[in-house]
């Protein structure tokens, strides 16, 4: 099936470079949802190094509802402008957070995570099919580097599940 080398590379880009066509590989040829995003999850968590939570929280017309993810159990529900979470959702902008005890409104679903990245997820048609949430237990985890990979393998994501 497929292989899970650990990725060795100079810098964080192009370990991103990599995990975008280790990405489109993964999900070529297969637009179901729930298969592509527990695959892609497992794919990220597992080839990042720090994180204890990555998955997706999807919007079902009213709320953010837990999707497949790698981690903890986590909250279920999610309203829109709530948490890290509803605020990309509801913003539509990366929420790129550093310190999670200095969020006000951070929901803690596991007392680990001390910093997050989440990407809200858009259709071509402007609608909002949901967020990806990574977490890690080390503050300061992610930079401007991370967001930038984020965005572009969310980007990968949303074209393999476009249909
Ligand atoms: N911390 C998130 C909730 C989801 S969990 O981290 C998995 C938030 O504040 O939206």
């Amino acid at each position: 099936m497929f292989d899970l080398k650990p990725l060795v590379h100079a810098s964080k880009r192009e370990h991103y470079d990599e995990l975008q066509r280790q990405a489109r590989g993964l999900l070529a040829g297969e637009r179901d949802l729930v298969a592509n995003a527990a695959n892609f999850g497992a794919l990220v968590y597992h080839s990042l190094p720090e994180l204890n939570w990555a998955g997706f929280y999807l919007f079902d017309g009213n709320e953010l509802v837990v999707g497949p993810f790698q981690g903890k159990p986590a909250c279920i529900r999610i309203a829109l402008g709530r948490g890290v979470c509803g605020t990309a959702a509801q913003t539509r902008e990366t929420q790129l957070v550093r310190d999670v005890n200095a969020f006000a409104g951070h929901i803690a679903c596991d007392a680990a995570s001390q910093s997050e990245i989440v990407v809200p997820l858009i259709r071509p048609d402007g609608s909002l099919l949901g967020v990806w949430d990574v977490d890690s237990p080390i503050i300061d985890r992610f930079d401007e580097d991370d967001r930038a990979g984020m965005q572009a393998l969310c980007a990968v994501f949303m074209e393999a599940v476009r249909g």
